[in-house]
């Protein structure tokens, strides 16, 4: 398959937190790390340059196809064995898809959660208002697509959708203005319909429809069940020892890494002495969780894209996953 030359050559994704990702991961020669979110390939190419074997997830095949397109800049995926190995699908099933290259356990997970630079700054993925192209957002390129979503929900759906996701107070009346507006075809027309509906001023500091995107973005990749998965699939490949590292985008996200870590770092622990003792089926399977780190002014000068991530990070300990532990008990 050959990649679509804009992937390769035009647009440069920068990595965020960077050195950050790598310090908490440490990775050493001989390391197994999955990279769940493989994009250009910033943090891969920094594991693979310090010794470890790579397996790297995508479920945008554009991403995996402008790094097999490319393999002056990686050697590693025609080793015997390869050292770089790509699965171009979801990281949900990174447990699965890991067991079908026959292996179990692993000694990190990195996952940088979001769109890619390459994804938002192509018109044609329909991912941004800035440049008007059909409504998509489909990282994936298959399922429905925003255009379907928004020209084939009801109102009301579409208020939930954007008050859970976008964090829009005035979803029920944006919800309204979109399917008065129906049929809608392009970014550009449904950033219209939103800043109309909000009553935004040309030159205002935000851009209203920020958020109405980002909703729909997220539903139509199911984004926040994705995440779900992949932590619980990262609890379960990591060996004892092994280094958990998450970069998120937005609060809705972050929380949800806040609060895995801290269920899973606190799993079974007594909160008040009249409680019973911790159980020996529910001990805490992640420790080490770090304070969050958010990028510093260097970064932000270089890269005003990273100016919203966190990164989260945490050693698996020795207790089977939760879920074998439910299951066992
Ligand atoms: C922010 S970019 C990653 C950038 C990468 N860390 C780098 O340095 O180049 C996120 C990538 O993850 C992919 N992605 C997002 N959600 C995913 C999911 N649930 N499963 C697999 N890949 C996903 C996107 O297609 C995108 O290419």
């Amino acid at each position: 398959m050959s990649a679509p030359q804009s992937m390769t050559d035009r647009i440069p994704h920068i990595p965020v937190l960077l050195e950050e990702v790598i310090a908490a991961l440490n990775p050493q020669g001989g390391d197994l790390v999955v990279d769940a979110t493989l994009g250009a390939g910033g943090y891969t190419r920094r594991l693979l340059d310090a010794g470890a074997t790579v397996h790297a997830f995508d479920r945008d095949p554009d991403a995996i196809a402008a790094i097999r397109a490319n393999p002056v800049k990686w050697p590693e995926l025609a080793m015997d064995p390869p050292r770089l190995v790509l699965h171009p699908r979801r990281f949900s099933e990174m447990a699965e898809g890991m067991a079908e290259a026959g292996i179990e356990a692993v000694d990190g997970v990195v996952m940088d959660i979001g769109v890619s630079s390459m994804q938002l700054d192509q018109a044609e993925r329909g991912f941004a208002f800035a440049s008007d192209g059909p409504l998509d957002m489909r990282m994936s390129q298959d399922g429905p697509s925003a255009a379907d979503f928004v020209n084939g929900a009801d109102e009301a759906e579409i208020a939930d959708v954007l008050y859970l996701y976008g964090e829009e107070r005035q979803s029920r009346r944006v919800a309204r203005a979109i399917v008065a507006a129906r049929p809608i075809a392009t970014t550009g027309e449904l950033a219209r319909v939103v800043r109309k509906a909000l009553g935004y001023r040309p030159g205002a500091p935000k851009d209203p429809a920020t958020r109405s995107f980002q909703a729909i973005r997220i539903h139509v990749n199911g984004e926040l069940d994705e995440l779900d998965a992949g932590l619980t699939g990262a609890e379960t490949l990591l060996r004892p020892g092994g280094r958990l590292a998450v970069v998120t985008f937005h609060s809705l996200e972050d929380r949800k890494v806040k609060h895995f870590l801290r269920d899973a770092s606190s799993a079974g622990k007594a909160t008040s002495r009249h409680l019973p003792q911790v159980a020996a089926a529910d001990a805490p399977t992640f420790t080490g969780v770090a304070k969050a780190v958010r990028p510093g002014e260097a970064e932000l000068a270089v890269n005003p894209r990273s100016r919203s991530a966190t990164l989260r990070s945490a050693v698996r300990t020795d207790a089977p996953a939760r879920n074998a532990q439910r299951s066992a008990a």
